[in-house]
């Protein structure tokens, strides 16, 4: 099997992404990767059964330790329960930006009462036949989010991005969150990568060129008050406490923002 020249990190997301598919399609030679990651897969489906009938805090963790090595996306989600906790109505109308958003849309759009859309920042190449089929409607489009969305101002509720500002550098992200914040009413959640915890995809950077500039909290937080972002401390307190009670540790870092008044 041979990987198209693309965008570097669109491979990176990519098998991030799909972490248990990715593991097995490249290394069907070598078995014992395949072993490993059928184990994973038993693992994380183990834990997803675990998490849907309310297990136990250790099983929890054990998925989102697994699952924080990979993905933000996936992490978004987990986080759906406890967003809906924080932001009650506001998920009335969501978009959610980022790489694989089909997967995210879908599981939105499963939920009561809710509205999503999603933008794709890489390609759509891959896209399975129920992405293509939201794409054909609309309701996912791919968009280069270093330019201006194409959607006018306070059109969603809530915008949700996940693994697609740690590709940005601050000259970017100077045009793209302001963007995310003119788009939505109510707020922006962004879930980025933890510095550190990509480790393990260190061995593969050489296939997919450069890594994603993952930053400290202490980084985020100084870049919001560099650029007049505020965090809404209601629903971060909100969101915390929902996390608490149901034991659900975030594996990626969870920022809320407001939007423009
Ligand atoms: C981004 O915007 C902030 C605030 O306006 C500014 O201080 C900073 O220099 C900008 N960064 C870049 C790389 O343009």
């Amino acid at each position: 099997m041979s990987r198209r020249p693309g965008n570097p990190s669109r491979r990176l997301v990519d098998g991030g992404g799909l972490p248990f598919v990715g593991t097995i399609h490249s290394k069907t030679r070598s078995s014992p990767f395949l072993t490993i990651g059928l184990v994973l897969g038993a693992m994380l489906l183990v834990g997803f059964c675990y998490h849907q009938s309310g297990g136990s805090r250790n099983d929890l963790e054990a998925v989102s330790r697994v699952e924080g090595s990979t993905s933000c996306t996936v992490e978004v989600q987990r986080a759906i329960p406890i967003l809906k906790k924080a932001y009650g109505d506001s998920m009335h109308k969501v978009l959610h930006v980022g790489p694989d958003t089909c997967s995210v849309v879908s599981k939105l759009l499963k939920e009561e009462d809710t509205e999503a859309w999603g933008v794709e920042p890489y390609d759509l190449d891959d896209a399975d036949a129920s992405c293509k089929s939201l794409v054909r409607k609309g309701i996912v489009r791919a968009a280069d989010i270093k330019f201006p969305l194409p959607y006018r101002a306070k059109s969603f509720s809530l915008v949700i991005v996940s693994d697609a500002l740690d590709y940005l550098s601050p000259r970017y992200l100077n045009r793209t969150l302001p963007e995310l914040a003119r788009v939505s009413i109510d707020g922006v959640v962004i879930f980025a990568g933890y510095p550190g915890r990509q480790k393990a995809k260190d061995s593969e950077l050489p296939k997919f060129g450069r890594p994603a500039k993952l930053r400290s909290s202490s980084w985020w937080i100084r870049y919001f008050v560099q650029t007049s972002l505020d965090e809404n401390e209601a629903v971060v307190k909100k969101f915390d406490q929902a996390a608490t009670k149901r034991s659900y540790r975030p594996a990626c870092q969870v920022f809320h923002l407001k939007s423009y008044s």
